[in-house]
């Protein structure tokens, strides 16, 4: 069975997570920026009585943007509304969701990016006025009515904020960049989570984990619990550093936390490719993966490592990304120069 450690879907089948949410700021590990910046948002918009103002979280998957926005809604205590881009496909959703939201309210769009133009349209002057336009009727009886919302807060997430129309990303008053975790902070989320979740585990075993985690929380606690299976089994009272690799290379998880498809991508981009620079397209089909998946999932990390570039003419391996699959990084091209002319 495929079950891959690097999910897109990971975060709604995993009921386990659930419990190792944090509810308070306090209580959220890393971030720092981001979080001391909404510290001061949400306490001055509480001194005021005011809603939060519009806030948009972006960032890879995995690094908590529904924790923190059901975090802001708890430390504003509000309720918290969870929707998504995709979810809302009619007007009459959008307006049934604003329509029943109480004062202050915080309701949280994932992926909001993929909201069609039309839903997008309608949030504009929900967002800047808390009115929604409705239109009435049909043909030449058509009417527009204007409806009073509650002021409220909207909390976006999306893994691309250059996606989101311009028009859209303008209303947001606070705009949140989430980072890949330092492996300290991720070594105290798993430690963290081994004590909610009762797993004895190592300060050696959980900085293992850590390392190969992507800077990832969720990958971490995922990983977590599969060591922990095989501590299980191999009956060790605790979790070490010898365990967490054994089960990391039984996992496929290398040494820096890339999976099979990563190094699939890689290994196709140097053989494949012979180094060449390629488009997100065609490298797609060659591993067969969805031009999304690769610029969502597994690109950004790969970036972050430095061992892919973007040019303008394409995605390129660097001289590490060779080096951490083995392979020898090409000479630079025996391009003629002046010189061969002379
Ligand atoms: N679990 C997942 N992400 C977390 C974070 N940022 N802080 C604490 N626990 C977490």
């Amino acid at each position: 069975m495929d079950e891959r450690i690097i999910s897109r879907d990971a975060q709604l089948a995993d009921d386990w997570q659930y419990s190792l949410r944090p509810r308070r700021l306090s209580e959220y590990i890393g971030q720092d920026k981001a979080k001391q910046n909404l510290s001061v948002f949400v306490k001055a918009a509480l001194t005021r009585r005011e809603a939060l103002d519009h806030v948009l979280l972006y960032g890879p998957p995995g690094l908590g943007k529904t924790t923190l926005a059901g975090i802001i809604a708890n430390e504003l205590g509000v309720n918290f509304k969870q929707t998504s881009g995709p979810a809302i496909e009619r007007a009459g959703d959008l307006a049934a969701i604003l329509t029943n939201l109480q004062p202050r309210d915080v309701l949280f769009i994932d992926e909001i990016h993929r909201l069609s133009r039309q839903i997008e349209e309608i949030l504009y002057s929900a967002m800047e006025d808390f009115a929604l336009d409705i239109i009435i009727g049909k043909g030449a009886g058509a009417r527009s009515i204007r409806l009073d919302i509650a002021p409220f807060t909207l909390i976006g997430a999306t893994t691309k904020a250059g996606s989101l129309s311009p028009p859209l990303r303008d209303r947001f008053g606070v705009i949140s960049r989430l980072e890949y975790y330092s492996t300290e902070a991720l070594i105290e989320i798993i430690t963290r989570a081994a004590e909610i979740l009762n797993i004895p585990i190592e300060a050696n075993g959980a900085a293992e984990i850590a390392r190969r985690s992507r800077g990832t929380p969720r990958i971490a606690n995922r990983l977590l619990k599969r060591v922990r299976d095989f501590a299980q089994v191999e009956n060790s009272a605790t979790i070490t550093d010898e365990i967490a690799d054994r089960a990391l290379i039984a996992l496929e998880v290398d040494r820096v936390g890339l999976d099979h498809t990563d190094r699939r991508l890689l290994d196709a981009m140097i053989n494949k490719f012979g180094g060449r620079p390629v488009g997100l397209d065609t490298l797609a089909a060659s591993i067969s993966e969805t031009r999304e998946t690769i610029e969502d999932i597994y690109e950004p990390y790969l970036l972050q490592l430095g061992f892919i570039m973007r040019t303008p003419r394409g995605r390129i391996v660097t001289e590490a990304g060779y080096q951490h699959m083995g392979a020898t990084f090409p000479k630079a091209d025996n391009q003629p120069t002046l010189f061969d002319f002379e």
